[in-house]
């Protein structure tokens, strides 16, 4: 697999560095933080995929029902992909984000972005998982991935997660890791 350039992200984010594109495993296996309707449909249709994959979630209800192959939420199919994942032993789940970093190569993040008081969109859940993130990082030398999948204004990603995992792990972003954004054709920066 091969992950978004620095170049790519320098662009994103407005400054200038060159790096060439990295090559991470094959086939890399991957956590998935938060486990609502992105989540939990997210880790089963990787798992279809062939994808090795770790839930994880801070609400432990949520975790034992991808442990038992059940869905979480109400979705098409979710409930026999998610068994199918979990018989084929592709699917696992846990609420130890810290772990699940250590244990893969990619994450992909989903948690909640709730509207908050003053009517803008609340990072607070972001903010907690970037800490585990980079908690995460400390404990691993290998090259990580971070995909954003939350709906969140444009500068988020670059200038609000990943600071904080670059902070609280140590290692620098576009070096030590990559963090990327499946962005609409609307948004013009992660
Ligand atoms: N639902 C959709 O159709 C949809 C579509 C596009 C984009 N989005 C965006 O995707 C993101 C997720 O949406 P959703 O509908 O899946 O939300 P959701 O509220 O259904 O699920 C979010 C999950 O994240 C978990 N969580 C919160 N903090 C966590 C942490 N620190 N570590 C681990 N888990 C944590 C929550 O317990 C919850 O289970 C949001 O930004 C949303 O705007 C949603």
């Amino acid at each position: 697999m091969f992950d978004l350039s620095p170049q790519f992200i320098d662009h994103l984010s407005g400054q200038t560095a060159f790096a060439p594109l990295r090559v991470i495993d094959e086939n890399p296996s991957i956590s998935v933080v938060g486990l609502g309707y992105v989540g939990a449909v997210s880790t089963a249709c990787l798992s279809g995929l062939g994808y090795n994959v770790i839930g994880v979630d801070i609400d432990a209800d949520k975790v034992d029902c991808i442990v038992d192959g059940k869905s979480p939420i109400h979705e098409q199919d979710l409930d026999r992909l998610l068994r199918e994942g979990v018989d084929n032993g592709l699917v696992a789940a846990t609420t130890n984000l810290v772990q699940a970093v250590v244990d893969t190569d990619v994450t992909f993040v989903s948690v909640g972005t709730p509207t908050g008081p003053d009517g803008g969109c609340d990072h607070s859940y972001i903010e907690a998982a970037a800490r585990a993130i980079g908690e995460g990082f400390k404990h691993k030398n290998v090259f990580h991935v971070i995909v954003m999948r939350c709906s969140i204004p444009p500068g988020v990603t670059m200038n609000d997660m990943a600071p904080i995992i670059e902070e609280t792990s140590g290692k620098v972003a576009g070096l030590d890791f990559l963090v990327c954004a499946l962005i609409r054709n609307s948004y013009a920066k992660a």
